[in-house]
């Protein structure tokens, strides 16, 4: 089937058309002439998601999906968040995303370790982050959505050169001591936040035709 994804990011489709397969050819907003950046404004996921797939539906009256995607990490208090693609700033620029992230959980160490030698019982500090995404499909005006976790923790230091994103700074539990960033992306796909969320759209279809 035809459908549009709603996403410029070319991680994102490269790795949807490897999860949904033969059965889906996606187009993207930028085949319709939509190149503007598509409003997510909403303060959850589940919000922008939805906020993405009813701004094209508008726009192209067409069956269309869209993904919003957040990684959580507990010692940040679930930051980022739904504030994952800006979390440096407003450029998005996701080298310095990750620096972020690491840099906020290695100053929370060393205070905990300044504590301890100060003789203060402290908790080590967690590294156990997640991400989330969250698909909203729309299909002749009906709306269903589609979630999807993928458990891990914020290794120490950047490492890989696949995936995209924070991948380089993400280690799943299935993949001890390797990022997303250096296992291959048949690997992601197979454990992945997305692959499990688009997924479930792909069975919902299957089963509701
Ligand atoms: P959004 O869903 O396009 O708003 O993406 C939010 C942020 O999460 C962006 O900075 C993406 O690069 C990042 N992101 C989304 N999916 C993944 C992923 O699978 N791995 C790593 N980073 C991701």
């Amino acid at each position: 089937m035809k459908i549009v994804f709603a996403t410029g990011n070319s991680g994102k489709l490269r790795e949807a058309s490897e999860i949904l397969g033969e059965g889906f050819e996606l187009v993207t907003p930028a085949d319709f002439g939509i190149t503007e950046d598509i409003p997510e404004t909403g303060k959850t996921l589940r919000a922008n998601s939805l906020q993405k797939a009813q701004y094209l539906y508008e726009k192209c009256g067409c069956d269309c999906f869209a993904d919003d995607t957040g990684l959580e990490v507990d010692a940040l208090g679930g930051a980022p968040g739904v504030y994952t693609a800006r979390y440096a700033g407003d450029d998005k620029d996701f080298n310095r995303n990750m620096d972020k992230v690491l840099y906020e959980l290695q100053s929370l160490e060393t205070s905990a370790h300044m504590a301890e030698e100060f003789g203060l019982k402290t908790k080590p500090v967690s590294r156990r982050a997640r991400f989330k995404s969250v698909v909203t499909l729309i299909i002749g005006g009906r709306i269903q959505m589609f979630e999807g976790t993928l458990e891990g923790v914020i290794a120490r230091e950047k490492s890989g050169n696949g995936g995209f994103g924070y991948d380089p700074i993400f280690i799943a539990d299935e993949y001890p001591g390797q990022t997303l960033a250096d296992i291959t992306e048949e690997q992601k796909n197979e454990i992945s936040h997305r692959g499990k969320a688009l997924r479930a759209m792909a069975a919902w279809l299957k089963s509701n035709k």
